[in-house]
């Protein structure tokens, strides 16, 4: 191990210590999720280590990580707590089958999602390995829920447009985004979806949108369609990976009464959300609706190790335990589920948000980005500045005939000045980790600034 310098001369901090990592020189064996892997392996962008809120490139160049990663590191990089109790974990148990055998730390776990993160009366965590899988899983639970409680012709799963659930079965049919959907055939029957939220005649909206809370209604129409064949319909509170689209002021609390209503489940998508993104333990507690169902994942271990979870109100427990034939009453689950690496970051985590009082911080430096990221307002092409909690989104107008160029160009020229964010099509996201200072929002938004008035 050696520390290395840096070329620009601002030295890595000096707790850290990364190994020489070459730099690999063929590329051609790995196939790349979600990526232009002919693009990607023309000009590598490779991390080599990271650490509280930098990421440092193998030939020692520092990142400011402006986005946690994939939305989920948001704790930072590295901290010790998680990584002292990953590796203490490694050596005491490293697996533990969980099919009708358990281990400590995964009743733990969950015990304590339920007193420091769910909201009151959603009592029990089921768990997997990603937002996919939490998302799958949160559906097959609804279907099953609505079978125990004799209401079998309930089998329609509804999401909504520009949703995204991961990349399952079940996530991509309830899913809203075309390409990730076109080429994998039917999908699962009877999906349906309502309307996206996203307006705009409403640009430039500071937080949640004022007008927009009828969209919900779009759930009424279906039930006129679909009359009593609805199981669920999943959302995501605030739509993360589609350009931050905060729901309109309202828009969540009809559907939390349409769903009452009509004995539709309520399922929230809180693998982004979760964990301190809005400046609350989860988007239910921020806006004051609680769904039936919820899906964690992402910050749930600061995603040091992979881990979903599902949680469920106590009624739904109740109804599918109760009423199964004496056995297993759910047959479904991962030979991972609750790994104990997994469970040991997750309550490191889960501590140094606590100690760190992380989620009221991301609440006290919410109108710090809001401003930032709005004072981009007037460069050129840009056509929307979305903002809520500590996420933000810049759209720039897409080229002709070319969607997605421009902001890929960002992308780069953030990246090659050494911030990280994050571009979906033409969209530019900033969900920086929940410890970063003010000083680091205005050197992110700055040099985002600077990389727009670039880019043509
Ligand atoms: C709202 C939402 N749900 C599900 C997922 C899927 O999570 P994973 O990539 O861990 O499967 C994501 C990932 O970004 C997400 O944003």
């Amino acid at each position: 191990m050696c520390a290395r310098k840096l070329k620009e001369g601002r030295p890595v901090p000096d707790d850290v210590k990364f190994a020489e990592v070459a730099a690999p020189n063929d590329l051609s064996a790995l196939w790349m999720p979600f990526t232009n892997n002919r693009a990607f392996k023309q000009a590598p962008k490779l991390f080599a280590a990271a650490k509280d809120m930098h990421y440092v490139t193998p030939d020692g160049r520092r990142v400011l990580d402006a986005t946690a990663g994939l939305w989920c590191v948001n704790a930072g990089h590295a901290r010790p707590k998680i990584v002292a109790a990953i590796q203490r974990q490694a050596a005491e148990l490293d697996y533990a089958p969980s099919f009708q055998l358990g281990h400590p730390l995964a009743f733990e776990v969950a015990l304590r999602l339920r007193s420091q993160i769910l909201p009151a009366g959603m009592d029990q965590v089921f768990f997997s390995n990603s937002g996919s899988e939490a998302a799958d899983t949160a559906l097959k639970i609804a279907l099953a829920y609505q079978r125990a409680i004799g209401q079998g012709q309930r089998t329609r799963l509804i999401g909504r447009e520009r949703a995204y659930h991961g990349v399952g079965f079940g996530g991509i049919s309830v899913g809203g985004m075309g390409p990730n959907r076109r080429a994998y055939g039917p999908l699962l029957p009877g999906a349906g979806h309502i309307r996206a939220t996203h307006d705009p005649a409403q640009a430039f909206t500071r937080g949640q949108p004022e007008r927009g809370a009828d969209l919900a209604n779009d759930l009424e129409r279906l039930v006129t369609v679909h009359g009593d064949t609805i199981a669920a319909v999943i959302v995501e509170p605030v739509a993360g990976s589609t350009g931050v689209l905060p729901p309109p002021k309202g828009y969540l609390e009809r559907l939390r009464a349409i769903c009452d209503a009509q004995g539709i489940l309520l399922i929230f998508d809180e693998v982004i959300t979760g964990f301190g993104r809005l400046g609350a333990a989860t988007a239910a507690e921020r806006f004051a609706v609680t769904p039936d169902i919820m899906v964690l994942a992402k910050g749930v271990t600061n995603a040091a190790v992979p881990m979903g979870a599902t949680a469920v109100k106590a009624k739904i427990y109740d109804a599918v335990v109760d009423s199964a034939a004496p056995g297993i009453e759910l047959f479904h689950g991962y030979t991972y589920s609750g790994h104990p690496l997994a469970c040991a970051a997750a309550l490191a985590t889960l501590e140094t948000y606590a100690e760190e009082d992380l989620f009221a911080r991301a609440r006290a430096l919410e109108p710090r980005l809001e401003d930032a990221a709005h004072g981009l307002k007037g460069s050129p092409n840009v056509i929307d500045i979305r903002n809520l909690g500590l996420t933000a989104a810049i759209e720039l107008a897409p080229r002709d005939g070319a969607v997605g160029a421009r902001g890929a160009e960002v992308f780069t020229r953030c990246f090659e000045a050494g911030v990280l964010v994050r571009a979906t099509a033409d969209t530019i996201a900033l969900s920086p980790p929940l410890i970063i200072t003010e000083a680091q929002i205005g050197e992110a938004v700055e040099t985002l600034g600077q990389a727009i008035a670039a880019t043509a």
